[in-house]
């Protein structure tokens, strides 16, 4: 990363979680109001994961794929969360309910599993835990 890239990752990082993701229309409005060309603000999309380009679900599901939760079975709980919501990672479920991401690291690697939902983190995530805060979701 180029070292004038990180405050724009940071604007770019509130502008999804404001719209929850990142339409064109978004991107021209950070292109103008900061001057810069909008083929960047579309690399720095692209290049980090965390950034989203596409329309999300109502409910975003951010399940860590990093070394602490990857070695305590997060690998299966994406599993099984791409199962149970008829989708696979990086998709969005046909009623709009739900977005499945995988993402590094979410600073809670001493509670591992760990997910985010819609922002919020869940630790020590379980099958039957999983199942509870989809239910929750669904109504
Ligand atoms: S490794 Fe998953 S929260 Fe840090």
């Amino acid at each position: 990363m180029e070292p004038l890239d990180e405050p724009l990752l940071n604007v770019l990082k509130k502008e999804q979680q404001r719209h929850g993701y990142l339409s064109d229309h978004i991107l021209k409005q950070v292109s103008e109001e900061y001057n810069v060309p909008i083929s960047k603000l579309y690399g720095i999309s692209s290049f980090y994961t965390m950034l989203r380009t596409n329309p999300v679900g109502e409910n975003i599901i951010e399940i860590c794929m990093s070394t602490s939760c990857f070695l305590n079975d997060s690998g299966s709980l994406k599993e099984y969360l791409e199962e149970k919501l008829g989708i696979e990672t990086g998709e969005t479920t046909e009623d709009g309910k739900f977005s499945l991401f995988r993402v590094s690291c979410i600073g809670c690697c001493n509670e591992p599993p760990a997910m985010l939902v819609n922002g919020e983190p869940y630790t020590k995530l379980t099958k039957e835990r999983i199942d509870f805060l989809i239910e929750e979701l669904s109504n």
